[in-house]
């Protein structure tokens, strides 16, 4: 009796057929998920990264607020045309601290994962206050209102903005919470001592970002965000295992 005559019974039989596939379908569900309970962590460590600032924080959120995401991608896929255009492709570690993650899969507009340092915060600034000012042809909407919207520090609460993402895995320390409305004011005030705020958070980006140092903007929020997009991990040190370029 050769195998296949064997299977004879699985076939003529539907009730042994359904209980003999759902064994192999556990069988493989458990190979494929039993490892990922005991590896540590599945993102590969890349130096540099680090969580929001936040400053960097509130501005991503205005950028989920207003539906940035709907025209703009965060992801650079490993092709040719896209790292010649954007950069070195995305590492899963640079959006680690991403809840949720800004991928997207949709590009009216450029990927955005590497914009910053790409442009001055002047060219931010106006593009966001009239996009047509800098890029004549451009179909992105005005968000000029951001530049008049003051942020209230006794309207909402920065450490409590930290402690959602902590609760969901992002490494804030109890020295980032106690300091997150420090630095939140420090990060965009130009005569702030900002030495706490960059052993915290290494590479932040400081200043004033909306032009204009009296006031403590929405404007403020997104530019600091935009201008740390891609900016933490340093490809020129940055020891590419994949072997791709
Ligand atoms: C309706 C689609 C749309 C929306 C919504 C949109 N953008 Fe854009 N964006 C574009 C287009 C198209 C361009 C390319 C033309 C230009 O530079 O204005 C662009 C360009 C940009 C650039 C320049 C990128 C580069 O590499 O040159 C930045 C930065 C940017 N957008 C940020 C934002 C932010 C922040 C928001 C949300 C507040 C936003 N965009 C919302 C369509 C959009």
């Amino acid at each position: 009796m050769s195998i296949l005559d064997k299977h004879v019974v699985f076939e003529r039989n539907a009730t042994l057929l359904l209980v003999g596939s759902l064994l192999v379908v556990t069988i493989g569900g458990i190979v494929e998920i039993a490892p990922l309970f005991y590896l540590q962590n599945t993102i590969e460590k890349v130096e540099g990264m680090r969580p929001y600032s936040p400053l960097e924080l509130e501005g991503r959120n205005i950028y989920i607020r207003e539906g940035c995401y709907v025209c703009h991608s965060q992801m650079i896929r490993p092709f040719r045309d896209e790292v010649e255009r954007y950069g070195h492709y995305s590492l899963a570690a640079e959006s680690m601290y991403d809840h949720p993650f800004q991928w997207g899969s949709k590009r009216t507009g450029p990927d955005l994962a590497r914009v910053g340092g790409r442009y001055s915060n002047e060219w931010h600034v106006q593009h966001l206050v009239e996009p047509r000012d800098v890029v004549p042809e451009s179909i992105m909407p005005s968000y000029s209102f951001l530049k008049n919207t003051e942020l209230d520090l006794s309207t909402f609460n920065v450490a409590g903005n930290l402690k959602a993402n902590k609760a969901v895995g992002v490494p804030y320390t109890d020295d980032m919470l106690a300091n997150a409305e420090a630095d939140f004011k420090a990060q965009a005030d130009p005569n702030a001592d900002t030495a706490g705020l960059l052993a915290r958070y290494p590479k932040a980006k400081v200043g004033d970002f909306d032009g204009n140092p009296k006031k403590l903007t929405e404007m403020d929020a997104l530019v600091a965000y935009l201008q740390m997009l891609g900016s933490l991990v340093d490809f020129s040190t940055y020891n590419d295992a994949s072997g791709y370029r």
